[in-house]
């Protein structure tokens, strides 16, 4: 039986980076005041045909459930969150700011960096129209992928608005209804061929190409390029009005992010839906809102491939796998001893192991080096007394049984 295309088994080295990659998300998202919550993996299909756009809809895990409701497995988190907040903004003072880790399951086309399901952080902020907030949601955008070890040489933020294309395109009178089409040709025009973009395009095709080409000039993104500046993030980032995104919601600023290299596709994206949380209320709460969300998996491929980045990784692993005390069971009629004191190491929060069967004094130390224990502690001859051995220094000395639990704490911060 092999797993169905798109997903993925994680094996302990799998499972210790994507822990590394969620406490990485904890961490900064909380330097930066954010809360955590979290929705339910299966919606109403209809909470994304209204609210993702075409695109999301196409890919969606959807079923029938038992009950007759027609349900589908959460692609992203925006319209939940959206309909979180329709539903309980009165509990909350203004500005929120959520933040959120889960996985997601987009039946797409299985392409490097594209999966049919992954992890996302997603960081919103619900209630503040002010610029200082989109500079917010940037500057933690970076810095979460600075806390992997990543500089300005390794990735960079595009920053678009998709007020810039709305004005050019109600300047041409382009009725609002072929908007979305206009803005989802110019989202993919960097992946397509130019024949196919310019026929989507019709007529606008030309003054569309030579705004992309020219870049376009927007007030809004310069300041937004000048906060940045003032918090010295400014070469993380770059203007590029080609970004449009997407999904439906978008309303003002826009962004993604990208390797340098362009090797992959977008780590992460986001911008404003100050309409989203009032259409999905029908009007009853009206509340700006902006956000991202950052994927696993292109970033685990970037991180694989940058050594430095790759090195924090494993480091952090190493760390986290690390025991505190491995007991040698050197004789094993001194077991039952030595449980006795392993359950009381254990129930004061330390990290312990030891050979669940009888094996070779050797084997017991060479896991005990494997496993990253700074301490060994030998159960054998000694009896009462225990033998303490340093794994780092090779230093030893014996102890009274009794004594042990009092003076394991200077023994190990002393083998630190
Ligand atoms: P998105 O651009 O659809 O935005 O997804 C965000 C990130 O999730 C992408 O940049 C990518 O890293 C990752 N991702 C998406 N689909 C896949 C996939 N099939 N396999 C692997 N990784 C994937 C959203 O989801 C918005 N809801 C973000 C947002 C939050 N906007 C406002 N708040």
């Amino acid at each position: 039986m092999q797993s169905l295309p798109g997903f993925r088994d994680f094996l302990p080295d799998d499972c210790a980076a994507r822990n590394y990659i969620f406490a990485c998300w904890r961490e900064v998202a909380r330097r930066y005041g954010f809360v955590e919550w979290d929705g339910p993996v299966l919606e109403p299909t209809e909470l994304y045909k209204k609210k993702s756009g075409a695109e999301i809809v196409d890919q969606l895990f959807n079923f029938i459930d038992k009950g007759e409701r027609e349900v589908a497995m959460r692609p992203e988190l925006t319209p939940s969150l959206a309909r979180v907040i329709a539903a309980h903004e009165r509990e909350f003072k203004k500005p929120l700011k959520w933040f959120s880790t889960g996985q997601f399951f987009r039946y797409e086309k299985q392409q490097r960096g594209r999966l049919r399901e992954h992890f996302q952080l997603n960081c919103d902020i619900i209630g503040e129209t002010n610029l200082a907030a989109d500079i917010e949601l940037v500057a933690l955008c970076i810095d979460v992928l600075r806390a992997f070890g990543f500089t300005e040489k390794e990735f960079v933020v595009r920053v678009s608005d998709r007020d810039f294309w709305t004005d050019f395109l109600r300047e041409k009178d382009v009725p609002a209804h072929r908007w979305d089409e206009v803005l989802q040709a110019i989202d993919k025009s960097g992946r397509e061929p130019r024949e196919k973009t310019a026929e989507k395009l019709g007529k606008l095709a030309d003054s569309i190409f030579s705004i992309l080409n020219s870049g376009g000039k927007s007030q809004k993104l310069d300041q937004l390029v000048d906060g940045l500046r003032g918090r010295g993030l400014a070469d993380y980032v770059t203007i590029d009005v080609g970004i449009v995104r997407g999904l439906a919601y978008y309303t003002g600023t826009v962004f993604e992010v990208f390797d340098r290299a362009g090797k992959f596709r977008a780590i992460a994206g986001g911008g404003r839906y100050d309409n989203l949380i009032a259409q999905l209320s029908d009007g009853a709460v009206s509340m700006p809102a902006l956000g991202f969300a950052m994927g696993d998996v292109v970033l685990g491929e970037l991180i694989n491939q940058t050594p430095h980045a790759r090195q924090k990784l494993e480091n952090a692993i190493a760390d986290d796998r690390k025991i505190d005390i491995y007991v040698v069971i050197a004789k094993e009629n001194r077991r039952g001893d030595a449980l006795a004191q392993i359950q009381q190491f254990r129930e004061r929060g330390y990290r312990v192991d030891y050979p669940l069967a009888s094996e070779k004094v050797g084997k017991q130390f060479q896991t005990a080096e494997q496993l990253g224990a700074r301490v060994a502690a030998l159960y054998g001859d000694e009896w009462p007394q225990v033998k303490v051995k340093t794994l780092a220094t090779r230093e030893e000395f014996l102890i009274d049984n009794d004594e042990l639990q009092s003076h394991i704490g200077h023994v190990l911060s002393q083998s630190s």
